[in-house]
């Protein structure tokens, strides 16, 4: 008997040590769905093989026995699409296990075609685990934006958690550092001092025991009100385990590292609720919190002298407003109109049911007195629905708080939810759309808008204008001019179409026959955009898509500014009336600028195009 199991010991471990091929980590399994990695190494990375399209395994990491961390991989099964690293770094002298649980449909296979024979399994990532001391963060790839936010790796949502404090915009976000689809919510963290050029730091606040970070904001505590000292960060954001609750994280570095409150969760409701976006109120001297009561469709309004205790006040929404999918990701601010009207804008985004299908950023204009908001009516007593921006690739839009000279500084994420984790890229997966200033403006339906300009900032990324013209009369012919080639095509087109009535027709094209197609009507004052046949749209049926902008009529004139970034377009109206934000998979960048009509004639009394890089910003 002893014999026996001394003979089986034996053939796992010498099995575990071929797989491996490092003496400093042993691979056992001990059971159809289940192994240990034993690792005992100086070197900082442990490298995970993963392929998309299998299902998660579920990763506990065991030091001295006892589960200090649990995530979840898809690692390969017959196929490697890339590798993630697990940093082992904190744990450098210790013996670490990663007790790794295979997905249902590996251990059925496992136990079926070997029962009794366990150290036989066949999956790939088995044999291809390897530690390293180096990971290649360099990018691979065409279509990463040039001078939008992405992450380093991996897969993100939404932003989160925005501040600005003495000169540095603190952006945190959504992020699964194990892979490029959602999973493992973390807050990632970049920092900026000039809203294009971004450093990456360390995970902020990982997941916990209470669950994993799903999205909320942070603020400065200017006057020590939740005694975790003053001007410390706090971070609200919501725990989601079993169920959803929103927890306290505060940090006395600026933001870079949380520690989380003792007593979380600070609000737990009987129905899912989440991404509480907190505001220190000066009027009333309290905290003000707005939290999405997701099903329920509505925005749920606390109040707070420290942060801790939050007590409901009211709750906004019900039966208003776009209301075919769940309300996310909410944000409530003071703006004042050109007249100095104060009003007060409630962000509600939306996911599904935006206006071209799927997510997409709605708002209200209204008043707030500390406890209540209440959105204007038309003259007819109907609250309209409003929406931030006009394309398919905008959501889980919020706002930067203290952000500097009164601004209501915004970003959202470049993406929907759609096809997000099908777009074709793999060693990242979406980017933050261009930081924008939101206003006020009072349109000809007696309606308050908000308006959306790029930030300032961005004007650095240009370099001399490439085309620069003047008076140009088009007709059907049209005229056509070369777009920069320098960083794959990325640039700014600034133009000013005056037509008495003749649709206006922009075409973005390239070599290899991709088009996006932009129309302007001035009879029906709407903008459209059309990606139908812009490159690679088939990952997703919803992906090809037209999207429209009203745009708020002029005697026929609309100033246009064009962001293009390798896989973006986001549209401007020149006083940020609307914004349309697409995403493109142009099978080479776009290199030709068409416009003409398709009969009669137009004018462009404006036509700018210039080239950016961040070389221009240093
Ligand atoms: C919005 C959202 C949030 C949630 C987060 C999870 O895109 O669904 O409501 O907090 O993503 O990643």
């Amino acid at each position: 008997m002893k014999k026996i199991f001394a003979t089986a010991l034996s053939a796992l471990i010498m099995t575990s040590a071929t797989a491996a091929g490092h003496h400093d980590m042993k691979v056992v399994n001990v059971g159809p769905s289940q192994t240990m990695v034993r690792i005992h190494a100086s070197d900082n990375y442990l490298m995970l093989p993963v392929q998309e399209s299998v299902d998660d395994s579920k990763v506990e990491l065991l030091v001295n026995g006892r589960i200090v961390k649990t995530f979840y991989v898809r690692l390969a099964n017959n196929e490697v699409d890339y590798s993630v690293p697990f940093d082992l770094r904190p744990y450098a002298d210790e013996n670490v296990v990663l007790r790794i649980t295979a997905p249902h449909s590996q251990t059925v296979l496992n136990s079926a075609l070997h029962a009794g024979e366990k150290n036989k399994r066949k999956e790939l990532w088995l044999s291809d685990l390897k530690l390293t001391d180096t990971f290649d963060i360099t990018n691979t790839e065409k279509y990463r934006p040039i001078y939008h936010h992405t992450p380093q790796y991996g897969w993100m949502n939404d932003p989160n958690g925005m501040f600005y404090k003495d000169g540095v915009w603190n952006l945190y976000y959504q992020w699964n550092p194990y892979g490029s689809r959602w999973q493992n919510m973390t807050w990632g963290h970049s920092t900026s001092t000039d809203l294009v050029n971004w450093e990456h730091h360390p995970v902020a606040i990982e997941p916990n025991d209470l669950g994993s970070i799903f999205s909320g904001s942070a603020a400065i505590d200017h006057n020590n009100t939740a005694g975790f000292g003053n001007d410390a960060v706090v971070a609200l954001y919501t725990s989601a385990g079993d169920y959803q609750m929103q927890s306290l994280a505060s940090s006395t570095d600026d933001g870079m590292t949380f520690e989380n409150y003792a007593d979380n969760p600070v609000i737990t409701l009987p129905t899912e609720a989440r991404d509480p976006n907190m505001f220190y109120n000066a009027e009333t001297g309290l905290w003000n919190l707005v939290l999405a009561h997701a099903l329920e469709k509505e925005i749920l309004i606390f109040s707070s002298p420290d942060l801790k205790t939050w007590t409901l006040q009211s709750a906004f929404g019900k039966g208003l407003g776009a209301r075919d999918g769940v309300w996310e990701c909410p944000d409530l601010f003071e703006l004042s109109l050109p007249s100095g009207e104060k009003k007060w804008m409630m962000i509600v985004n939306l996911n599904p049911g935006g206006p071209f299908g799927g997510s997409a950023t709605q708002y209200f204009i209204g008043d707030f007195d500390g406890k209540t908001f209440t959105a204007d009516t038309t003259p007819g007593g109907y609250v309209p629905t409003k929406w931030l921006d006009f394309g398919k690739d905008f959501y889980a839009t919020v706002s930067w708080s203290d952000a500097p000279a009164g601004r209501r500084t915004a970003i959202g994420w470049m993406s929907n939810w759609q096809y997000a984790d099908q777009v074709p890229t793999l060693q990242f997966r979406s980017a933050n759309s261009l930081p924008r200033e939101i206003g006020l403006f009072k349109a000809a339906d007696g309606q308050i808008y908000a308006s959306s300009m790029p930030s300032p900032e961005l004007k650095k990324l240009r370099g001399a204008a490439y085309v620069n013209l003047t008076g140009v009369s088009i007709n059907k012919t049209g005229r056509a001019i070369e777009l920069p080639a320098a960083n794959d095509g990325a640039c700014e087109i600034n133009l000013e179409i005056a037509s008495s009535g003749n649709p206006v027709w922009l075409t973005l094209s390239n070599d290899k026959g991709d088009e996006a197609v932009m129309v302007y009507d001035p009879k029906t004052h709407l903008l459209s955009f059309d990606r139908t046949h812009s490159g690679v749209v088939d990952f997703n049926e919803n992906f090809p898509a037209l999207t429209v902008a009203p745009t708020f009529e002029n005697n026929g004139k609309l100033g246009l500014q064009i962001f293009i970034d390798r896989s973006s377009i986001e549209v401007f109206e020149k006083d940020g009336k609307f914004s349309m934000t697409n995403l493109v998979f142009p099978n080479a960048p776009f290199n030709r600028l068409q416009v003409n009509t398709t009969a009669g004639n137009a004018r462009l009394s404006r036509l700018a195009v210039y080239p950016l890089s961040l070389d221009n910003t240093k």
